[in-house]
Parts: C-alpha cells; sequence; structure tokens
C-alpha cells in the first residue's frame, strides 16, 4: 500500500529531523519528562519541556535543574525558555550549549498570563519589536550554531496591536529555525476560536517553516490546518490532555492513513497508570501520584464514571491506592465518540490585557522590563 505524504519531515539545523512535523506544544506543569515520555511511546515528532525561566536556569534554581530532566532515550530534547532580556537569556542559551542540556531551544513570546504581561513580559514583549530582536539574536548568537533555536508567539496584544509578521520577519533574519504562531492574541486568552488566517499568511511570507498552532483536537483537524494555511507542521497543546495517543493518531494521519482505533476505558486506563507511574520515577512516590491527580477528569472525559470515584481517583495518594481504584471501573466500556473535537482544558477567553503604563505608546524602547521574569520555572 503506498502512503500519501501529507507534509515533508521538518529539519532542524543539520542534526534533527522531524518526522511528522508534529510538535508537542510546551505547557506548564504537564509537559515534563514523564508525559513526553508518554507521548514519545505512542507517536513520533517534537516534544518540548515546559517553559523554563532563563533566569532560573542560570542561577541553577533545584525546582528547575529538576524541570529539565530528560529521558536516557529522549532525542531531541527540546528545552523553552522564557526570558526578558538579552544578556540573560543568551547566557541560558551558551549554558545550555556548553553543558549540552538540550538539542533545541524555544523561546516564548505567547504567555497571555496577567502577571507577565503586566510588566511586559510573555505575549507583550513583540510590540517591542527591538527588544524581541535583541533577545531573539541573542539566543541565536549563543546558540553558535550548535543547537537550532525557534520562536513561538501569538498573534499580538489584541487586534489592534498585532505583531505577528513584524515579529516573524525579525526573528527569521535573526536566523531561528522555525516559527510557530498560535492564532490568538493576548487578549483572546484561551477563548473563542484560533484565527489560522495568519498562519497563512506568515507561511507565505516567510521562507523559514512556519508551525501553526491552535484549536487542533484531533488528528484531522492538524491536516486541515495543513491544507488550509500551508504551514510546514503543528504544534498541539491543550487536545493532548488525557490523550496521549493523540500522538498515534497524528503519526498515522501525516502518513495519510487512517486514524489508529480509540482507545476503550481499559487502553485508558493503562495510559493513566503508565502515567502516574513515569512522573513517580520522575519526583518520588509520594509527589508523583500527587501532581498525577489533575490528568485525571482528562482522561475520564466522557467515560461513564461516579463522581465519587473520579473524586477518589483525583484523591489517590499512592500508586497501589490507584491501581486499586483504577481497577474497580468498568472498563468495557468503549471510547465516548461524542467528546471528540471538544476542546479541554483552558477555554476561558477575551479579556483586557494588563500592560505596563505606557507600554503600547514606545514600541522601540529596548529597555529590558523590570520584574517580567518569573522567579522559578513552570506554573
Ligand atoms: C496549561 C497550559 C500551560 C501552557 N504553558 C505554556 C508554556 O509553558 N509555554 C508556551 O509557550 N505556551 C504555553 N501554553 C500555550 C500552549 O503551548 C498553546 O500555545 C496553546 O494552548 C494553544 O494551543 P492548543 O489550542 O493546541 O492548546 C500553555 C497552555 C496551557 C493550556
Amino acid at each position: 500500500m503506498t502512503e500519501t505524504l501529507i507534509c515533508p519531515p521538518l529539519r532542524l539545523g543539520e542534526r534533527i529531523v522531524v518526522d511528522p512535523p508534529v510538535v508537542l506544544a510546551p505547557l506548564a506543569g504537564i509537559t515534563n519528562v514523564a508525559f513526553r515520555r508518554l507521548c514519545r511511546e505512542y507517536g513520533a515528532g517534537l516534544y518540548i519541556s515546559e517553559m523554563i525561566t532563563s533566569r532560573a536556569l542560570v542561577e541553577g534554581n533545584p525546582k528547575t535543574m529538576q524541570l529539565i530532566s530528560f529521558a536516557a532515550d529522549e532525542t531531541p530534547r527540546s528545552i523553552q525558555l522564557y526570558g526578558v532580556d538579552p544578556a540573560v537569556v543568551g547566557q541560558a542559551v551558551r549554558l545550555i550549549v556548553e553543558r549540552d542540556l538540550a538539542d533545541h531551544v524555544d523561546l516564548n513570546f505567547g504567555c497571555p498570563v496577567p502577571k507577565v504581561t503586566r510588566r511586559g513580559g510573555g505575549s507583550a514583549l513583540p510590540w517591542r519589536i527591538n527588544l524581541f530582536d535583541d533577545i531573539v539574536r541573542a539566543a541565536v548568537t549563543a546558540a553558535a550554531g550548535q543547537v537550532p533555536v525557534s520562536v513561538k508567539m501569538r498573534l499580538g496584544v489584541d487586534a489592534d496591536h498585532l505583531t505577528y509578521s513584524e515579529a516573524a520577519l525579525r526573528a527569521q533574519d535573526a536566523g531561528v529555525a522555525y516559527l510557530a504562531l498560535h492564532g490568538r492574541t493576548a487578549a483572546d486568552f484561551y477563548g473563542g476560536q484560533a484565527d489560522w488566517q495568519p498562519i497563512a499568511e506568515l507561511a507565505e511570507l516567510l521562507d523559514i517553516p512556519v508551525l501553526g498552532n491552535g484549536d487542533i483536537w484531533e488528528a484531522s483537524d492538524a491536516i486541515r490546518m495543513v491544507a488550509e494555511t500551508g504551514c510546514a507542521g503543528v504544534v498541539v497543546g491543550r487536545g493532548c490532555l488525557g490523550r496521549p495517543w493523540l500522538f498515534a493518531d497524528l503519526a498515522a494521519a501525516f502518513q495519510g492513513r487512517p486514524s489508529t482505533a480509540l482507545p476503550g476505558l481499559a487502553e485508558v486506563v493503562r495510559a493513566m497508570y503508565r502515567h502516574a507511574e513515569l512522573l513517580c520515577e520522575w519526583l518520588g512516590s509520594e509527589r508523583g501520584v500527587v501532581d498525577f491527580r489533575k490528568h485525571v477528569a482528562w482522561y475520564l472525559k466522557g467515560f461513564s464514571v461516579g463522581s465519587e470515584h473520579r473524586r477518589a481517583l483525583a484523591m489517590a495518594s499512592s500508586l497501589a491506592d490507584l491501581a486499586e481504584l483504577l481497577g474497580q471501573l468498568d472498563q468495557s466500556q468503549p471510547f465516548p465518540a461524542e467528546i471528540l473535537g471538544q476542546p479541554r482544558g483552558r477555554t476561558t477567553g477575551a479579556r483586557k490585557v494588563a500592560l505596563p503604563d505606557g507600554w503600547l505608546a514606545d514600541r522601540e524602547s529596548r529597555q529590558v522590563p523590570f520584574g517580567a521574569e518569573l522567579a522559578d520555572s513552570g506554573g
């Protein structure tokens, strides 16, 4: 049987080939070494760490050092950095290269959280186009051709203050390997529907690969995004919450094969336990099981499981506890097909973006915003 290749593999630098061109989006508190490994067990692609604060990395913050753990067989190792100071971002990338901490660095310019934008960080930053340029150039220079650097951004601050075209061109000039665009502004937060049209515009405008991000809930959405925008690959975030097998579907879809069978509850239970087990390997048995709690509702969405049982699962305090509670479920249930294509995770929307005083009036300033760097990573 011949397979139809939807998109050629994505090449990053000399050594990295991402095939299919599918990227697990950085998700703070989620895309740690355990979840990335689980997703890798189902599919293929590039799996990015949760966001790591450049300053915390430079200072050797213990939580941050734990967050940049990789499995021995994880390749390529990909770290997402967040930073607002070109000097610090440069230092962080230099450290990554010198200590061989990762094979790829992604830069976060998409964070819409008020405590960050209020100080000029995250998705507020590309508005200060020269500062954005300085940060991206500092990262690419420090990477010294050893590690490809990519940029992930939103459309802009709000509909009246879009930044994506200019920032993308600057990032391309600075030498980034690809540009990932989430089709929402900071003001959109996670609400409404992502606008894929700007992804198509950038794919036309840039010579480097453009990856599309926003509202890919099923593999068919990914294929539709490629068809509608001409993007070179996709970045998938919330769609994989409680559904690591989405990466198997994506791999099949990018090879032009039909999606794999939907997992019944027995298989979902196996994935849940495996996820908890991997978290325990990474964090220790107590913290691992506690960290797993937030995933329970996502895995069980649409299955017939009583509210008390769900609550008990979300409060399990040991792997044995979890195994016993999972064992009590009616595992003959098929996958609830009615939830396919439905949003999951954060979906709250439209708000006024908190910005520093005078931020929008001055596009040219290169001044590093004060206090916009998070003390530690994730979150
Ligand atoms: C819980 C959560 C955590 C996130 N953490 C990060 C992050 O650390 N870095 C980042 O660039 N984006 C982060 N994002 C944004 C996602 O990477 C992605 O751009 C967004 O969810 C849109 O894609 P999706 O519709 O496929 O979810 C986060 C989103 C969520 C819901």
